[in-house]
Order: structure tokens, then C-alpha cells, then sequence
């Protein structure tokens, strides 16, 4: 059974809902599309970022860590997550940041001083090098008290608390849209999908080819029914356009749903893209995942 304070924390979610678009191309194409709400579930621990974390919690409750030591970079979506939920659940956090220490910090570094996380700076060779340590207690010099939480919470664990989204839905669906940054939120929903559905993820990187690499070993059984878009990255991690960005606004003024530049805006740019240029079949339904990530929103 799940740890009691993470039990009493999920008690203050909301359910994410499914709603469906509509928009004269999906109705010219006849698309339909919907959206899954995850970004609606939580104030700050919004979209996949709760999915991932809640067993990786329990499983650092369980074995009664008390400081969860993680990394990323100074917008990162997963360690503002982290640093939140840590002080919900008397946690501590450490964060080992990629590059220097800025002079002024981005609001994401602000929430995650304020919210009690240690900050560690280091070089970006120092920060590939932390990439290699995968297990929870994989870090040298880590305590026993410690856990150690990969880059974007990307570990077995997190594909359990994903798994979620799909059993939240009906089965009722030909494609299952997703963007990704390790590929751990689209192999938890590859793994639990239907035969009959087929999970599309798109790449927020340039290059992203590394990720089917990393998808496979985390898959159960030899599925086959997904492929990742590697178009859609706007010149690569975090880079953006104008073209995007008013294609977010437009999104917002049209739907009141809010997208932002390095994730869901991709995904949605390419998904409207693969609909103009009829990737889809007529009569088919789309189900498209937003995983939240709002506070890394570009303020104009
Ligand atoms: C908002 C948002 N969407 C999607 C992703 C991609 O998730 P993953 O790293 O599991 O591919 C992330 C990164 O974790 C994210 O913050």
C-alpha cells in the first residue's frame, strides 16, 4: 500500500479529466482529438511529474530515507517538482545543477531555494558524469539515508505511477501522443497500451534517435506499436520560435489551454502539423497527454 503522507497528498489532487477539441481542421479532417488534463491535477507537482514521483517516493518513505539527492537543469520541471513535494513530506532535497551559478536566479531556481532545496552547481562535465548513476543508491559518497533520483526521475519506479494515465482511460482510442525529454513518460504508456493503439511521441530534442534506445530497455514485451516524431524540437532542448510561440498563443486563445514552449507546445505543433498533412486517418481518435511542465513557461 502506498505511504500514508503520500496517500494524505494525493487526497489534495484533482482528477485529470479528458476533454476533447474542436477545431475546423479536426472537423474538416474529421480528427478527433482529446486532451488528457494531467497539467490540471496539481498547482506545482502538475503532468507527468506527479506520475513519475509517487513510487518513487513511496519506495524512499519505505526504506526511510530522508533526503532525496537529484539533478537537472535551472528550469527543470522535474526538480521544481521535487523540491515542492520534498518540503510537503518534511524531505529533504539536494539538486546538483547544471553550470554555473547565475547572478540572478530564474524563478524556477527562486522556488527551489525557497522551498528548502540545496543547490549544487557543477560544470556540464561533471553533471554528464552524474548521467551514468542509475540505482537509488548508485551515487558515490551517497549516505544511507540518501536516495539518489536520476535526471528527470527517469527509473523504473516512474513507469508504475504513468502506467496510471492509461488505466485512467477507456481503451477506446487509436493513438496515444506524448512528448519526450527521456522517454520514460512515453515508455510507461507504451508498456501498459493496448495492441490496438499506437503511442506517438515527440522529441523536445534535436537528435533525439538516442531516444528509442532508451525507450527499449525500458519496455516489458517486444511491443512495436509506437514511433517518436523527431521534427517538432524548434532547434533543439528549450530552444523556441516565434512560430511556436504564437502558435501557443493562438492555442490558448482558441481552447483557453495552456501550452508551453518546450514541451506540450511542440507536441501540439507537430500533432496539428501531422493532421494538415493527413498522417492520420479519417474517423481515427487521438488522445493527447498534457503533462503539465507550466512553470517553464515563457513570460513575453
Ligand atoms: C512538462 C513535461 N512534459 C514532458 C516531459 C518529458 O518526459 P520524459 O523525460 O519522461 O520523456 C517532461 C520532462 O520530464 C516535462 O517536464
Amino acid at each position: 500500500m502506498l505511504h500514508p503522507k503520500l496517500i494524505e497528498l494525493e487526497e489534495s489532487f484533482k482528477p485529470s479529466i479528458l476533454i476533447q477539441l474542436f477545431d475546423p481542421l479536426l472537423e474538416q479532417k474529421q480528427i478527433e482529438l482529446w486532451i488528457k488534463r494531467d497539467d490540471l491535477i496539481h498547482p506545482v507537482i502538475s503532468g507527468n511529474k506527479w506520475r513519475k514521483l509517487k513510487y518513487i517516493l513511496d519506495h524512499a518513505l519505505s526504506i526511510k530515507a530522508d533526503t532525496i539527492v537529484s539533478m537537472g537543469g535551472a528550469y527543470s520541471n522535474h526538480l521544481h517538482a521535487l523540491a515542492y513535494v520534498g518540503k510537503q513530506l518534511d524531505l529533504q532535497t539536494v539538486a546538483y545543477i547544471r553550470g554555473e551559478r547565475p547572478k540572478k536566479f530564474s524563478s524556477t531556481l527562486s522556488d527551489l531555494e525557497r522551498w528548502g532545496m540545496k543547490l549544487r552547481f557543477v560544470s556540464r562535465s561533471d553533471y554528464r558524469e552524474l548521467r551514468q548513476y542509475k540505482n537509488h543508491d548508485a551515487l558515490p559518497g551517497i549516505k544511507a539515508d540518501e536516495y539518489w533520483l536520476p535526471e528527470g526521475g527517469a527509473t523504473q519506479l516512474a513507469l508504475k505511477g504513468i502506467a496510471e494515465i492509461v488505466s485512467e482511460l477507456d481503451g477506446n482510442y487509436d493513438f496515444l501522443c506524448v512528448p519526450c525529454g527521456t522517454g520514460t513518460t512515453m515508455a510507461g504508456l507504451i508498456n501498459v497500451c493496448s495492441d490496438d493503439c499506437s503511442v506517438l511521441g515527440f522529441s523536445a530534442l534535436k537528435g533525439g534517435v538516442f531516444l528509442a534506445d532508451d525507450i527499449e530497455p525500458l519496455l516489458k514485451n517486444n511491443k512495436q506499436n509506437w514511433s517518436i516524431q523527431l521534427d517538432y524540437h524548434f532547434g533543439g532542448f528549450a530552444k523556441s520560435s516565434n512560430e511556436l510561440l504564437l502558435f501557443i498563443e493562438h492555442f490558448f486563445n482558441q481552447h483557453g489551454i495552456e501550452l508551453e514552449q518546450v514541451y506540450t507546445g511542440k507536441m501540439f505543433y507537430g500533432l496539428f502539423d501531422l493532421i494538415e498533412r493527413d498522417y492520420f486517418k479519417k474517423g481515427q481518435k487521438i488522445i493527447a497527454v498534457h503533462t503539465g511542465g507550466l512553470q517553464g513557461k515563457l513570460v513575453k
